[in-house]
């Protein structure tokens, strides 16, 4: 049953090759490092392939009979529901095409004849990938299960993750060096658990229509310091930094620049930089979106309170980078509308 269970788990690949005996070699080698391989001939078949079995990695030569490798790429980016891996064999002298199969979103690419532990290699690089893959979608999972109770509606955590990369690689041309293209990713793929605290609060406070008491707005609070303390537990276990800057979101998101935010009333650059920025994104995208107790602000009144936070609520440097990407803010309001 075990056994079984990880044979159907093993990654399929599907081996695009013309030459009956290099696909033959591809196919061996592949089966006897246990992964379920399917092969093709040509594009045709690689694509009603691609369509049937679903492969996480491709790999293809560029050059096939009819329809080329190029072909291939396009045909899996235009189709695919999750990211498949692809890798292109090249001859030696093709540099020109492996630049244009990368440029098309090929992820890798080996030059022919190759050795076997090579291939192998380049393998392990995409199911490393694919691993971080699958921990982004649960990130992501995650946090929908806790937007599913809260009343944000829609696209809510693409938007926030959408704004706060804009804020941090604007803000990293205008002088935070700290944010590396690296940094800026975390703090993306990290920003939709914000709000996970609040799969703790009672449901007839969260969902309530009406003004909370004071009361209640006290508990509401207590969603960041939930979250947080969770994520903390995990990071003490891990000591990983990913889960610190998880637990800096969750924690310090309802912080404000002038020291009068919760939970603990942190005060400018004491509140971890992550936190600041997702403050933006996240109050931005309430301030555009109809809430029941609101409707939807138009442009002006959105700048206009973001503006007069400066400083206030908000880091002066997120504000100034809100102001410079507008446009762009509206753009992805529009990409995700609701
Ligand atoms: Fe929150
Ligand atoms: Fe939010």
């Amino acid at each position: 049953m075990e056994k079984k269970f990880f044979a159907e788990a093993a990654e399929r690949v599907l081996v695009v090759e013309e030459s009956r005996f290099d696909r033959f070699l591809l196919v061996r080698k592949l089966g006897s490092w246990g992964y379920r391989v399917e092969s093709a001939a040509d594009c045709e078949e690689a694509f009603h392939l691609f369509c049937s079995c679903a492969p996480r990695i491709v790999i293809t030569d560029l050059i096939l009979p009819k329809k080329d490798g190029f072909a291939l790429i396009k045909y899996i980016r235009e189709r695919e529901l999750n990211h498949t891996y692809i890798i292109v064999l090249s001859g030696m002298e093709d540099k020109e095409s492996v630049v244009r199969a990368l440029s098309m979103g090929a992820d890798d690419y080996l030059t022919k004849p190759f050795h076997p532990e090579e291939l192998r290699s380049r393998l392990q690089s995409a199911q490393r990938v694919m691993t971080l893959e699958s921990q982004e979608m649960l990130i992501f999972a995650l946090a929908r299960l806790a937007e599913y109770r809260s009343n944000e509606t829609g696209h809510h955590l693409e938007r926030v993750q959408h704004f706060v990369k804009i804020l941090a690689q604007d803000m990293a041309q205008h002088g935070f060096d700290a944010l590396t293209p690296p940094i800026i990713e975390m703090f993306y793929s990290l920003s939709p658990l914000h709000d996970i605290g609040k799969v703790a609060i009672p449901d007839h406070i969260l969902h309530k229509s009406g003004k909370l008491t004071d009361d209640e707005f006290e508990i509401v609070k207590q969603h960041t310091v939930i979250g947080g303390n969770l994520l903390y537990e995990l990071y003490r276990k891990k000591q990983s930094v990913r889960l610190e800057v998880a637990r800096d979101i969750v924690l310090y998101h309802h912080e404000r620049f002038d020291g009068r935010g919760y939970p603990h009333g942190l005060k400018g650059n004491d509140i971890p930089l992550c936190a600041r920025i997702v403050a933006v994104a996240d109050v931005f995208d309430a301030l555009s979106s109809m809430r029941c107790y609101k409707p939807a602000f138009s442009r002006e009144k959105c700048r206009r309170v973001i503006e007069e936070e400066r400083g206030k609520h908000f880091d002066p440097a997120v504000v100034d980078a809100f102001l410079r990407q507008e446009d762009t803010f509206w753009e992805i309001r529009k990409r995700f509308p609701m």
